[in-house]
């Protein structure tokens, strides 16, 4: 029996391989490599040590996909198959809207008729829009979402929520990520955004190696400490056993939808990173105050108690460990 990675190449998808490999279960991935590239694949096979087999697919090629389920035995799905760049989407809502909605759908129907009803989804934090309290909790209403990806995390929820509805077979986990940052500390896989990067992290990391000349800090007068904007951020990896842990809640108890954030509890501002970088890598990160960024909050940080107690799961890499694992990985691939 194997775990089903659609998008198993890409930044969230490959740690999540290493950790699934890790813990002795079998995987397949199949990507189309529309933002990642092939060479994870071996990355991820020195890492473990293990072996899993690929399709390079696009997961809304229906009768490609069957292939997968037909020659395979899938008992879980984990998608990671979404498009994730915010400014992107307000750019080309079909495109999100298709990949990511109409990609769901295929996945899910062809796992309907194949028999499969495990589903782990990579939902965000983003589907709490301006969060009416912090920290958040999973019980905090959802909706207000400001752009196009947000709104396809929302409406694939609501999908799931009205597919466990009509079918309560089905065992289905949202994950809600809040920031994920940092990078496989072998420095083999990590984030490797398209162009110049929208996020924070890898902006930071790319200023600091001198591949750009400063940082924009997008307004310094909102309602927190420093006046920067305040989030989440969570090593990528500890991300990763999140999920693990979620796919092994489903197995030994199942039968239920479970909703659960995946942050560490803890907010830091845009200046505290900034200066966590600069003490960890010895490099300096210039940057400069600029207008606010259209569709910001000022706060996003999660109550991550529900998914210590019922998954056993809490973030254990600290700030310095995100920071120094992704200069290490910006220095070992530029
Ligand atoms: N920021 C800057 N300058 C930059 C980039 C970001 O000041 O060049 C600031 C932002 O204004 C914000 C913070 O850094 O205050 C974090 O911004 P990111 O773009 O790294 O992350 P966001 O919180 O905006 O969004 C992220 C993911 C989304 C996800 C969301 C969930 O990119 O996919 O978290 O809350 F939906």
């Amino acid at each position: 029996m194997a775990i089903l990675l659609p998008g198993g190449a890409g930044y969230i998808g490959s740690h999540t391989a290493v950790e699934l490999l890790n813990s002795g279960k079998d995987i397949v991935i199949i990507d189309n490599f529309s933002n990642s590239k092939p060479e994870v694949l071996e990355s991820i096979k020195k890492i473990t040590g293990k072996d899993f087999k690929f399709y390079e697919i696009d997961y809304l090629d229906k009768e490609k996909l069957e292939k997968v389920f037909e020659e395979n035995k899938i008992e879980a799905v984990l998608n990671f198959a979404g498009f994730k760049a915010v400014g992107e989407s307000v750019q080309k809502p079909l495109e999100y809207y298709h990949n990511n909605i109409s990609g769901c759908l295929v996945l899910l129907e062809t796992m309907k008729k194949y028999g499969v009803k495990k589903f782990i989804f990579s939902s965000s934090a983003t589907v709490y829009g301006d969060p009416e309290i912090i920290p958040i909790t999973e019980e905090c209403k959802t909706g207000g979402t400001t752009n196009p990806y947000g709104t396809t995390k929302l409406f694939i929820e609501q999908i799931l929520k009205d597919l466990y509805k009509s079918d309560n077979t089905w065992d289905i986990c949202i994950l809600r990520y809040f920031n994920p940052v940092g990078a496989h500390e072998s420095g083999l896989i990590g984030e490797e955004p398209k162009g110049i990067p929208n996020n924070l992290m890898p902006y930071v990391a790319r200023v600091a190696a001198g591949i750009l000349p400063e940082l924009s800090v997008f307004g310094n007068d909102y309602n927190t400490p420093d006046g920067t904007g305040v989030r989440d951020y969570i090593h990528v990896v500890d991300l990763a056993k999140g999920h693990v842990l979620a796919l092994d809640k489903l197995d030994k108890e199942g039968k239920g939808l479970f909703i659960y954030n995946l942050g560490t509890g803890v907010g830091y501002s845009v200046l505290d990173m900034v200066k966590a970088f600069e003490k960890a890598t010895g490099k300096e990160v210039k940057y400069k105050i600029a207008p606010r960024r259209a569709g910001d909050i000022a706060t996003c940080y999660a109550d991550p108690k529900k998914a210590k107690e019922e998954l056993g799961w809490t973030a254990e890499k600290t700030l310095e460990d995100m920071c120094k694992d992704s200069w290490n990985y910006i220095v070992k691939n530029s």
